[in-house]
């Protein structure tokens, strides 16, 4: 079944090639520039999408092994996650018991107890309070009530998923439109994680919209990889999760003359897939193919966010494959840090003056329309029944 969806998309894609045609969205829509720069837009960004949605926290390969931990913040919430000894990844906000404290440090690797830094008391891998220092001079307490808050998460498609909020009910069917079962074909679970570095940048959608944006490659990337690429693309939706692909793509050009038995899942899976609010998977050919899976996530103001960038690949790195993979990753470093959020924090800077009221997206920009168009409708949901209602009207959509 996804196999067939991801040989239709091909197919399209070889149609437009053969054409050198292009799909476009039916019009040019204004976006109000308050969305970027109005803090009062931000809380409600946060509350109703960040701290609301489900997230992917982390591809998996960040907890290769059981014992594996990752502590992070996302949407400023901090975060633990946890591979328990039973191979579970369980997710819990990053708070001691006691008082409050912050566990774990942000940071990675494998530990066998999570101990607060303030008062000593320790959490085991599945958050259960373990431990409580001078425990008879602290006075009697229920141990069972007091471990780690956890989170709703669930592991699919090589990624951590998970809310924000402890009460939530993950409902990835209703989020992911059957995205997961297409996503898989990336083959991110079985991969390894080969590097990892962190980026900060502007206002997360400023951000954001570079990701869904092949329109500037050319041109903000003449220096970097971008000279020789085309600024065209087609856009697949399941809800608001989007995949690009350049109708023009070379691998794709290349299945003309192939037979359709020999269109594998990794010349079938190029582009860049993205996941709402944050996530894009783009690969690198570094003599094997590399995954750069970039979790982005609200920095802890209106013009602010971070980008923890994880680097993954399909095979074990030798030491000299191990020196081309870090060489590529110093490179997408200064294409990412240096060319897109520089230019994004220039624009934050820009927009911030109040000088346009609106920003715009053209009929080839479709993929930075349906975000916006998501995140509005989700920023208008003031309760659960009509967020109900918004995912209810989500769709798989591919451009024809
Ligand atoms: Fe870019």
């Amino acid at each position: 079944m996804t196999r067939a969806d991801l040989v239709a998309m091909a197919q399209r894609t070889l149609a437009h090639a053969r054409a050198g045609t292009a799909p476009l969205a039916e019009s040019v829509v204004e976006v109000p520039t308050r969305t970027y720069v109005d803090p009062n837009q931000w809380a409600l960004e946060m509350d109703r999408i960040w701290r609301r949605v489900p997230l992917v926290l982390a591809p998996s390969v960040a907890l290769p092994e059981a014992g594996s931990y990752v502590a992070l913040d996302v949407a400023e919430v901090p975060v633990l996650l946890s591979r328990g000894a039973d191979g579970e990844v369980r997710a819990f906000v990053n708070s001691c018991a006691h008082r409050g404290a912050i566990v774990m440090e942000e940071g990675h690797g494998i530990a066998r107890r999570f101990t607060c830094p303030y008062h000593g008391w320790s959490y085991d891998q599945d958050g259960a309070l373990g431990g409580i220092l001078d425990r008879e001079a602290f006075g009697e307490i229920e141990v069972d009530c007091h471990g780690l808050t956890a989170l709703p998460c669930e592991e699919r498609a090589g990624f951590v998923w998970g809310s924000l909020d402890p009460q939530a009910e993950l409902d990835l069917d209703a989020w992911l439109l059957g995205y997961d079962d297409v996503l898989d074909h990336l083959g991110l679970a079985g991969c390894h994680l080969v590097g990892r570095q962190e980026v900060a940048g502007p206002n997360w959608k400023v951000a954001y919209d570079g990701y869904l944006d092949f329109y500037h490659l050319p041109i903000l990337h003449k220096d970097s990889f971008g000279p020789d690429y085309s600024n065209k693309a087609c856009y697949d939706a399941w809800g608001p999760h989007q995949r690009l692909l350049q109708p023009d793509d070379r691998v794709i050009a290349a299945l003309d003359t192939m037979p359709e038995d020999d269109w594998t899942d990794e010349k079938l899976t190029g582009g860049v897939w993205t996941v709402f609010p944050g996530i894009s998977v783009a690969s690198f050919d570094v003599g094997g193919r590399m995954f750069m899976v970039s979790v982005l996530s609200p920095g802890s103001a209106v013009g602010s966010s971070r980008t923890v960038q994880y680097f993954l690949a399909p095979f074990v790195p030798d030491e000299e494959q191990q020196r081309a993979i870090d060489k590529r990753i110093e490179f997408l470093l200064g294409v990412v840090r240096d060319e897109d959020y520089a230019t994004g924090l220039r624009i934050q800077r820009a927009l911030a003056t109040g000088a346009k009221d609106h920003v715009l997206f053209g009929r080839n920009e479709a993929g930075g329309q349906r975000f916006h168009e998501w995140v509005e409708a989700l920023v208008g949901a003031d309760d659960a029944a009509a967020l109900a209602s918004v995912v209810a009207t989500a769709d798989v959509v591919h451009q024809p």
